[in-house]
């Protein structure tokens, strides 16, 4: 198939780019570049041995967004543009709502012109809030508890809606759970703008000396060893479960919904621990108070993705770690960065 990736320069969005290629599909890259790179762009061709055409656009631009698809003869759309930063869309809910929901407006209204009929749109757990109690199965209910989470919901919502609606598309929501790792090459990765608001990243800048120490946030939580527990699942597995998904919406119609995870939650010890024995680095690191917004406990029910698509992540918490510390090391501040960056260090 020949595959529009929005978002397709991003951290997911990379690695998924190259899990398309290496199975034979065709990419085509639409990034606004807002909070990624384009040296990443050559890094994926690299990486897969073969040239990928990318356009620097927008997807709340609807005639720039439609020029691709005039341009490109799409046959499925994944799509991962979106901003994801849950303490962000608290402090900026308008930006959000306009840029996730008007840009997947614009591309349904682009896909539809052209006569695309298959979707596989990047959702997330944190739809599911905490109401329920985990392994999180796809029928419990959801209740985002932020804009952003918010926004992925009533995006899923408009998919299911309008499926009901059109007997000819196919779109597939994916629940992501805690993303982490890079793929084994070392040459792409999770490389945050700024300091890094998610776990892993920050463990690998402490260990690579960037940042002196990490801040756990809260050791009184219901669990094992009182931090929070998640179910971290290798960026590949995530990768190869949106190839499986579009493979399989190609073949179907509707909507449906999948978890992306491990089934296995660990806690934020247990990741330091892990990270200290692949890197050979000590991560030193203080208690601090619980961050607002976090649930103690989430991790997923992955069988219906292991029924259906016939996925299942096969990489464990030290692979996560590996993977992520070879890409750490070779890019300590980050791809691309001048020396000017060099002497960040908090
Ligand atoms: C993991 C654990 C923290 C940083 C978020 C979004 C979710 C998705 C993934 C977009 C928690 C603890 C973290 C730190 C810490 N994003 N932690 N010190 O919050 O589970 O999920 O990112 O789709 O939508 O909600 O991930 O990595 O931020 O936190 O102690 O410096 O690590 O409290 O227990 P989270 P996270």
């Amino acid at each position: 198939m020949r595959v529009l990736l929005t978002g397709g320069a991003g951290y997911i969005g990379a690695h998924v780019a190259v899990a398309l290629l290496a199975r034979g599909h065709d990419v085509v890259i639409l990034d606004n570049f807002s909070n990624s790179k384009r040296a990443v762009l050559e890094r994926i061709e690299r990486i897969a041995g073969r040239a990928m055409p990318s356009y620097a656009v927008d997807l709340v631009d609807l005639s720039a967004t439609a020029d691709v698809f005039e341009r490109e003869a799409i046959d499925g759309v994944v799509h991962l543009a979106g901003l994801k930063a849950v303490g962000e869309s608290v402090e900026q809910p308008f930006r959000y709502y306009r840029n996730n929901l008007i840009g997947t407006l614009h591309l349904l209204e682009a896909m539809q012109r052209f006569g695309v009929s298959v979707l596989v749109f990047s959702s997330s757990a944190t739809v599911y809030g905490d109401v329920s109690a985990p392994p999180f199965t796809e029928t419990m209910p959801t209740a985002p508890t932020n804009p952003y989470g918010r926004t992925k919901r009533m995006i899923e919502q408009m998919l299911e809606d309008i499926a009901e609606s059109r007997a000819d598309v196919s779109f597939i929501a994916l629940r992501y759970f805690n993303p982490v790792g890079a793929h084994e090459s070392g040459l792409i990765g999770e490389d945050p703008a700024g300091a890094p608001n998610n776990l892993m990243p920050y463990v690998a800048q402490v260990a690579v000396g960037r940042r002196e120490r990490l801040y756990i946030f809260g050791d009184d939580y219901p669990t094992p060893d009182g931090t929070g527990v998640r179910d971290y699942i290798h960026v590949m597995d995530l990768a190869e479960g949106h190839v499986r998904a579009l493979e399989f919406a190609a073949e179907r119609r509707g909507y449906d919904v999948f978890n992306l995870g491990t089934g296995r939650g660990a806690s934020v010890l247990e990741v330091v621990r892990t990270f200290e024995a692949v890197s050979g680095r000590e991560i030193p690191y203080v208690f601090a108070p619980r961050r607002p917004g976090d649930v103690a406990v989430s991790y997923a029910d992955p069988s219906k993705a292991e029924r259906l698509l016939g996925w299942r992540a096969t990489r464990d918490l030290a692979a996560m770690c590996r993977d992520a510390w070879r890409f750490q090391v070779r890019h300590p501040y980050g791809i691309d960065v001048g020396t000017a960056a060099k002497g960040e260090r908090s």
